[in-house]
């Protein structure tokens, strides 16, 4: 089966990639050709483990192509899935520009039935919008069906997480689009993973739904974490005692910094937008939303805090920039805010990253980037610990404690055991841990 995915960001390139590993032919377009070209040589624009082996795989055994001639790929596919950008504008609504560019270029070239499906996460509606586009610029009238197909994956696990999805969601208007659907996830059907076929709009109301809670325990569980911080308790002993309640769950229950990404603060803000379009206010989503904003600034009190309540003219070091450890995605990450608002402070800022500092580059001037962990604690006034990366958990503390000019850690992961940093003399804070 023949198959064009339009866009080749982070859902576009994994789905391609993945629907070539289940034996599908697969056609990847992108606008870029910079992008294309290199796709073609197996260069990947993301780091994503796992990718670059089923990329080279796919190209080798001819089931994955890349290319910027959109006509020609959707003049060959049966199923055309939508992954370009969706992102925010300004006052929180989803800039809806590539993917209505898509649709007028699909309703352009397709000359047979189609089945059009999004795997980007669009606003609810959008299904008929796209039907609507359409129909307007088709040159002469030709079926097609529009599928909403919503994509789960995480980054950093994104090919298990398309692999062994905990489910599939498929929301559609007629039963041979949907037939077509099923075949595409085929190969998911020996490991059992459960499927659920809806409408159009329900499924694209899942994929919000399913963001908005998880920002929403982030955002609880960091409620609380402040919380303990006051009262003296320990929030780890919190989430993991609620979370054994089967009904709340154990994952997304760890504190921190706040949520970043490219998906839950977007996706969060966006379904407040389009819930009070529709005359619906979302109260939680718009507070998990505040939450996660305001706990970027708490983490700065923290280290001011332990810095004696001024960080001007102090060096600090600070480990992790992505929004999450095993991606170079820094989008909101909290790291970068905390990082301006220390320098805005007038602290003087040392980073190191595995993978992200050249994103970090583009956008965070002097800072000082560090080739490894130690670098980064030499000479600094306070080591700040912002993502939490494997080689960050297995750190020599008798090193970075000689290193550093005093032994401060302010660890806003909650990798370390405070009685542990306590006993090795550091002063040590993290995120309602009781340090
Ligand atoms: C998220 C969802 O988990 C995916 O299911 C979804 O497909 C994706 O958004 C999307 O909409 O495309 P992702 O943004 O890649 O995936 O990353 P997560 O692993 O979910 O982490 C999101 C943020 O929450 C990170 O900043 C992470 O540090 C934070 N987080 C996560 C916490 O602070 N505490 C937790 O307990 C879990």
């Amino acid at each position: 089966m023949h198959i064009c995915v339009m866009g080749t960001g982070y859902v576009g390139l994994v789905s391609g990639a993945c629907f070539a590993e289940f034996g599908m032919q697969v056609t990847c377009c992108d606008i870029i050709p910079e992008k294309i070209e290199n796709l073609k040589e197996g260069i990947l624009p993301i780091h994503e483990p796992g990718l670059q082996e089923l990329v080279d795989k796919g190209l080798r055994e001819g089931r994955l192509n890349f290319t910027t001639d959109q006509a020609k790929a959707i003049e060959q596919a049966l199923t055309i899935f939508i992954a370009v950008g969706t992102p925010a504008g300004e006052d929180g609504a989803t800039d809806m520009r590539y993917v209505d560019d898509v649709a007028d270029t699909i309703g352009q070239y397709m000359h047979d039935y189609k089945v059009i499906a999004t795997k980007s996460t669009v606003p609810v509606g959008t299904a008929k919008r796209i039907r609507a586009r359409i129909e307007a610029v088709q040159p002469e009238p030709v079926e097609f069906s529009v599928v909403s197909n919503p994509e789960f994956l995480r980054e950093g696990a994104a090919i298990e997480d398309f692999m062994r999805p905990n489910r599939v969601v498929i929301g559609g208007e007629d039963q041979h689009a949907l037939a077509i659907m099923k075949e595409l996830y085929s190969p998911l059907y020996l490991i059992e993973t459960p499927f659920v076929i809806t409408d159009t709009t329900t499924a694209e109301m899942i994929k919000y739904a399913a963001n908005t809670f998880l920002a929403m325990k982030i955002s609880f569980i960091n409620e609380m974490a402040n919380l303990c911080d006051v009262v003296d308790a320990d929030v780890h002993d919190v989430a993991r005692a609620i979370g054994l309640d089967q009904r709340i769950g154990r994952k997304f229950l760890h504190p921190g910094p706040g949520y970043g990404g490219s998906c839950f603060p977007k996706d969060v803000q966006s379904l407040a937008h389009f819930a009070q379009e529709a005359g619906v206010k979302l109260q939680l989503a718009t507070a998990a939303h505040e939450v996660n904003q305001q706990q970027r600034g708490r983490m700065v009190e923290k280290i001011t805090a332990m810095l004696d309540g001024n960080v001007a003219g102090k060096t600090i070091g600070v480990l992790g920039l992505s929004f999450k450890p095993n991606t170079d995605d820094i989008r909101e990450a909290p790291a970068l805010d905390i990082i301006a608002e220390l320098q805005q402070q007038g602290a003087h800022i040392k980073a190191y990253d595995p993978v992200a500092i050249p994103a970090a580059q583009q956008v965070l001037r002097d800072v000082e980037y560090c080739k490894d962990s130690y670098s980064t604690c030499s000479g600094s006034d306070a080591l700040v610990l912002a993502t939490e990366w494997n080689q960050f958990r297995a750190l020599d503390l008798k090193r970075v404690q000689a290193l550093l000019n005093q032994p401060v850690m302010i660890d806003l992961r909650n990798v370390y055991e405070p009685e542990t940093m306590k006993r090795l003399g550091f002063r040590y804070t993290a995120v309602g841990r009781r340090s």
